[in-house]
């Protein structure tokens, strides 16, 4: 197994980071996770781009540009022979003396590896169970930053409640999951949260609300109240490992009948579809 560390594919046993690492010490960083589907990085630019913009946001300079960035991560998934799975990359700010803050000129600290990712068949087509909870996380989740300390906590208040995720509610509307982004149907009009400084704007929701326009169904980028979220007809989330998953069930009640709706299952062939037409070209 290869993995890249700096612009370097090595064998995983012999990468190291330093125990001062900014990252491991701070959370100084930013990551990203990336589908491959057909040996292809799916959405990649999109990808690429949320990379260097994260890293721009807390001032990491990257020493390489996206297209070096993306031939580098190209080689990875060509060294690892991967046709199905994940990519998992981020950037640390570097390696210092314990100080809040940090030196001119540390060297970021970039790694990526690949794993595997089974995709959540039984979970798209039936639907999952998912709790609210008070969204207490600081006001830049707009960044993709490695400090994902409350959506640990909360996903895993989830996982023992038995629910597949957490839907955040702040200041009484709901922003998104611990891992997701969140939609809810009413009277077939797809609402979701605007891509504000309260949400991680997801690259599947980028290419969801693309795929929402092209087909003409009607959305509106708003914030629903946790009330209007229960009195949806359809609720569903997103993101690049679950791709659109149905949600029925939120804490304990039931969403519209109780099973995956027919938009969410219009907008689950739509990218289906999208995937297929821009990852098939490769095989
Ligand atoms: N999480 N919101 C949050 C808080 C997220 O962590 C994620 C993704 C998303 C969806 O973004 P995208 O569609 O770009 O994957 C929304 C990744 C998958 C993770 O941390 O594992």
């Amino acid at each position: 197994m290869k993995v890249l560390f700096n612009g370097r594919l090595m064998d995983r046993s012999e990468c190291a980071v330093d125990i001062e690492d900014r990252g491991y010490q701070f959370g100084d960083g930013v990551y990203e996770v990336i589908r491959i589907y057909n040996g292809t990085l799916y959405t990649l630019d999109e990808h690429v781009a949320r990379f260097f913009k994260s890293a721009a946001e807390i001032r990491i300079d990257l020493p390489f540009s996206e297209d070096e960035l993306q031939s580098d991560l190209k080689e990875l998934i060509k060294a690892n022979q991967v046709q199905d799975g994940g990519l998992y990359l981020q950037a640390t700010r570097g390696t210092a003396p314990r100080k809040h803050q940090y030196p001119a000129g540390l060297a970021p600290q970039v790694t990526a590896y690949t794993f595997p990712i089974k995709k959540p068949v039984n979970e798209q087509q039936n639907g999952v169970s998912v709790i609210t909870e008070d969204d207490l996380r600081w006001l830049r989740c707009d960044i993709k930053s490695l400090n994902l300390l409350y959506n640990v906590m909360i996903k895993q208040k989830a996982h023992e409640a038995s629910s597949f995720e957490a839907i955040l509610v702040r200041d009484g509307l709901v922003t998104e999951g611990t891992s997701s982004n969140v939609y809810a149907v009413k009277d077939q009009v797809i609402y979701t949260h605007p891509a504000t400084n309260l949400i991680l704007n997801g690259i599947t929701r980028r290419t969801l609300l693309e795929l929402i326009r092209k087909n003409g169904w009607q959305y509106k980028e708003k914030a629903m109240s946790k009330d209007e979220l229960m009195n949806a007809d359809e609720v569903f989330i997103s993101s690049t490992t679950a791709e659109v998953i149905p949600v029925t069930v939120i804490d304990g009640q039931n969403v519209g009948t109780g099973v995956p709706g027919p938009r969410t299952k219009e907008v689950q062939k739509a990218l289906e579809e999208h995937i297929l037409s821009v990852t098939a070209a490769f095989s």
